[in-house]
C-alpha cells in the first residue's frame, strides 16, 4: 500500500501528523504500508512556484492512495488564480479523474449535544452525500472576467455531459443499494437546463436499480430539509457546486465540520482521502485543531482503496471510544467534557487502538 501524504497548509500538517501516527501503528502490526510525503497547495507554491508541481503529480500517480490535509491561506489570496492553493486541489482531482466524492455525514451519539440542532433532530443521523467532483461550474469553460460594453463582467459555465452524470449516478445507486435503498438526487431543474439533463439521466439510470427508491429535490428545498428533518435522507447525489455547499451545511448536523472525512474515487477505487474542512488559518499552529476527520479519512482509505474493512472499523471504534471517554477538541467541547489539543487527541486514539 503506497500512500502519498500531502499535508498542505494551515492546520493540514498538524492533523495529517496524527493520521500518520495511526497508519504507523498498523504498519508496526504488520500491514505493508509505505508512506511518502509531497507538497500540494500553498506550501508547494512557496517551495516550487506552483500549487501542483510535477514531482507531486508523479507521486500521486504512482501512489495507490493519497491522504490530504487541507490547502489554502489568506497570504495567497492575491496570487493569480492559477497559482492559488485551491487550484492545486482541483488539479489533482481532475488529473487523477477522482469524480466520485463520498462524504458520509454520521453523528456520533456522544456528540448529539455538540450540534447546533436539537438532539432529537440529529440523533441516529447517517447520511451519505455523493458529490460529483470533476465537472460542473468548477471546470466549465468559457470562464473569466472581461470587459463588455465598458464594464467588467464575470462568467462561468455550468456544464455536465450525459456520461459524467451517468457514472456518478451509478456510484450513488450502488451506495444506496448497500445502505437503506433510498437515493435523493438534488438539482435546480426549475431554472437550469444543465440540471434538467442531470434529472433526466439520473431518472433513466434508476431503471437499472429497481431496489433503490429514487426521489428528486430542488437544491434550495434540500438546504432547508437538511436542517428541518435530516434523517429523511439516506444517500444524496448532486453536482460539484451544490455538493460543496450542502456538505458543509450537513457537517454542522454532526457537531463540527472537524468530524467529517471524505473519499474521492476514480473508477478503479484509487482514492484521495481528506477531511471536508479547510486549512483553518485562524487556528493553524496552535495545536488545537480536531484531527478526527483526518484520522477517519485514513479509515476510509483503508476501507475503499485497500479493502481493509476490519482495520477501518478498528480506527472508527477507537475514535468512538475516545469520544465516549469524554475527550474533545475545542470545536466539539461542551461543559462536562475534557478539552484537549490535536496531539493529545492523537494520543488518545492510539491508546485505544493499542487496547483493542
Ligand atoms: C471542498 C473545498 C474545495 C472545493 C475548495 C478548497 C477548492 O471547499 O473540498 O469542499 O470547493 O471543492
Ligand atoms: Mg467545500
Amino acid at each position: 500500500m503506497k500512500i502519498a501524504l500531502l499535508a498542505g497548509d494551515g492546520i493540514g500538517p498538524e492533523i495529517v501528523a496524527q493520521a500518520e501516527r495511526v497508519l504507523h501503528h498498523f504498519k508496526q502490526e504488520g500491514l505493508k504500508i509505505e508512506l511518502e510525503s509531497g507538497l500540494l497547495g500553498g506550501c508547494a507554491v512557496d517551495a516550487a512556484g506552483e500549487p501542483f508541481p510535477e514531482s507531486t503529480r508523479r507521486l500521486a500517480i504512482e501512489a495507490d492512495a493519497i491522504l490530504l490535509g487541507a490547502v489554502g491561506g489568506t497570504q495567497y489570496d492575491n496570487l493569480p488564480r492559477e497559482k492559488r492553493p485551491e487550484q492545486g486541489l482541483l488539479a489533482i482531482r481532475k488529473e487523477l479523474n477522482l469524480f466520485a466524492n463520498l462524504r458520509p455525514v454520521v453523528l456520533y451519539p456522544q456528540l448529539a449535544n455538540a450540534s447546533t440542532l436539537k438532539p432529537e433532530i440529529v440523533t441516529g443521523l447517517d447520511i451519505l452525500i455523493v458529490r460529483e467532483l470533476t465537472g460542473d461550474i468548477y471546470f466549465g469553460r468559457p470562464r473569466g472576467i472581461e470587459y463588455r460594453d465598458g464594464e467588467k463582467v464575470g462568467f462561468n459555465t455550468m456544464i455536465y455531459s450525459e456520461s459524467e452524470i451517468r457514472r456518478i449516478a451509478h456510484v450513488a445507486f450502488q451506495a444506496a443499494s448497500r445502505r437503506n435503498g433510498r437515493l435523493c438526487s438534488v438539482d435546480k431543474m426549475n431554472v437550469l437546463e444543465c440540471t434538467q439533463l442531470w434529472r433526466d439521466v439520473v431518472t433513466e439510470t434508476a431503471q437499472l436499480y429497481p431496489n433503490v427508491k429514487l426521489s428528486h429535490m430542488l437544491v434550495d428545498n434540500a438546504a432547508m430539509q437538511l436542517v428541518r428533518n435530516p434523517k429523511q435522507f439516506d444517500v444524496v447525489v448532486t453536482g460539484n457546486m451544490f455538493g460543496d455547499i450542502l456538505s458543509d451545511e450537513a457537517s454542522m448536523l454532526t457537531g463540527s465540520i472537524g468530524m467529517l472525512p471524505s473519499a474521492s474515487l476514480d473508477d478503479k477505487n484509487k482514492g484521495l482521502y481528506e477531511p471536508i474542512h479547510g486549512s483553518a488559518p485562524d487556528i493553524a499552529g496552535k495545536g488545537i485543531a480536531n484531527p478526527l476527520a483526518t484520522i477517519l479519512s485514513a479509515a476510509m482509505m483503508l476501507r475503499y482503496s485497500f479493502n481493509e474493512e476490519e482495520v477501518a472499523a478498528r480506527i472508527e471504534h477507537a475514535v468512538q471510544k475516545t469520544l465516549e471517554e469524554g475527550y474533545r477538541t475545542a470545536d466539539i467541547y461542551e461543559d462536562g467534557t475534557k478539552k484537549i489539543g490535536t496531539t493529545e487527541m492523537g494520543d488518545r486514539v492510539l491508546t485505544n487502538l493499542q487496547l483493542q
